[in-house]
């Protein structure tokens, strides 16, 4: 089950989420009934290996992927589903950073142009007003606003990505999905552009889903994490219960691979290492998608698939750790 929390109402609710891929008799199940909520100014990091449904996962929330069914909501109100896809609905407030500034923003249009192309076509900025804002927003992410009439290749990679979160910045969201933002990006460069994002999370209030491939890059930013692994979420918890307390194989595996600074501490470092490949996500499934991995796996693993469950802290495995 998913994991909705009492009291304060989220601001994105994800709910049996599919994304399918490929021919209907033997789909790809990029997505397969995931479920989270984003509260407002909190960080969910979702962390995965390649391939295992994060940028899907965010693609279906912004539109750009085809729901198969499954439902998604933004403060209470449905942004999409299987049956009903009303993009023309889809709140400004929810806004997306992409992997590669490189191949996410178009190299004939100038930063001005890309900075301000959200403003253009949502409507209602005069020229003047779009100049004021482009010079803001430059300002906001560190860059100089006399860098405006400059093109993409112009700018290093950081640069480029600090645009790319100026123009996700320009109708001011509450959410902002950050696909691996910092990936392509040189080690150097990369706690740069971390700092911004948590800057700017503290000076308007942002909620981020944040996706990465390994645990150590959202260890900063994220409150809390949510573990993909084959399309499914298979942890879910505080950063504290994930990092201190994590119960699924998978995300002990995934932990594994975190260095940890304090070398007393790494020495107790579980070294499950996590061996080959994960199996083709188009396969008919059987039993636990990780049991062909798993040091941990026993027999009712390979006939049965284990559910997401526990409400503060869910885990999907018969035998967590
Ligand atoms: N447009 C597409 N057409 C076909 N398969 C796709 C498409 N996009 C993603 N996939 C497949 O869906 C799965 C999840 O991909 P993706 O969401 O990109 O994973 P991640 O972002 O975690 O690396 C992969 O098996 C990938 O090959
Ligand atoms: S359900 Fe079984 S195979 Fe799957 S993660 Fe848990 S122990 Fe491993
Ligand atoms: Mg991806």
């Amino acid at each position: 089950m998913s994991v909705p929390r009492r009291g304060a109402s989220p601001l994105l609710a994800v709910r049996d989420l599919e994304v399918r891929f490929g021919p209907t008799k033997l789909p790809i199940r990029a997505v397969d009934r995931v479920s989270f909520d984003v509260m407002p100014g909190e960080t969910l990091g979702l962390v995965g290996e390649s391939g295992c449904g994060k940028s899907t996962t965010a693609r279906a929330i912004v539109g750009l992927a085809e729901i198969h069914a499954g439902s998604v909501a933004y403060e209470g109100r449905s942004i999409g589903s299987a049956t009903e896809r009303r993009r023309e609905e889809l709140p400004r407030k929810v806004q997306m950073v992409f992997q590669d500034p490189y191949a996410s923003l178009d190299p004939r249009m100038t930063a001005f142009d890309l900075v301000t192309e959200p403003l253009r076509i949502f409507g209602g900025y005069s020229k003047h007003e779009r100049r004021l804002e482009a010079t803001r927003l430059m300002l906001t992410v560190g860059l100089d606003p006399r860098f405006l009439n400059r093109y993409p290749h112009e700018f290093s990679g950081g640069q480029r990505q600090r645009l790319g979160i100026a123009r996700a910045l320009a109708l001011e969201p509450s959410l902002i999905l950050l696909d691996e933002p910092v990936s392509a990006l040189d080690v150097s460069i990369q706690a740069q552009v971390l700092n911004l994002l948590a800057e700017l999370r503290g000076e308007r209030g942002l909620a981020y889903l944040f996706i990465a491939h390994d645990l150590a890059v959202v260890r900063h930013l994220c409150t809390r994490v949510a573990v993909m692994y084959l399309g499914r979420i298979v942890e879910i918890g505080t950063k504290r219960a994930i990092f201190e307390s994590a119960r699924h194989p998978y995300t002990r595996a995934l932990l594994s691979a975190v260095p940890i600074p304090d070398p007393k501490l790494a020495r107790t470092q579980d070294r499950t290492l996590l061996r080959g490949d994960p199996p083709s996500p188009d396969r008919e499934r059987v039993g636990c998608a990780f049991a062909s991995r798993c040091a941990f796996v026993q027999e009712r693993c390979k006939h049965e698939e284990p559910q997401l469950e526990g409400e503060e802290h869910g885990v999907a495995c018969f035998f967590p750790c």
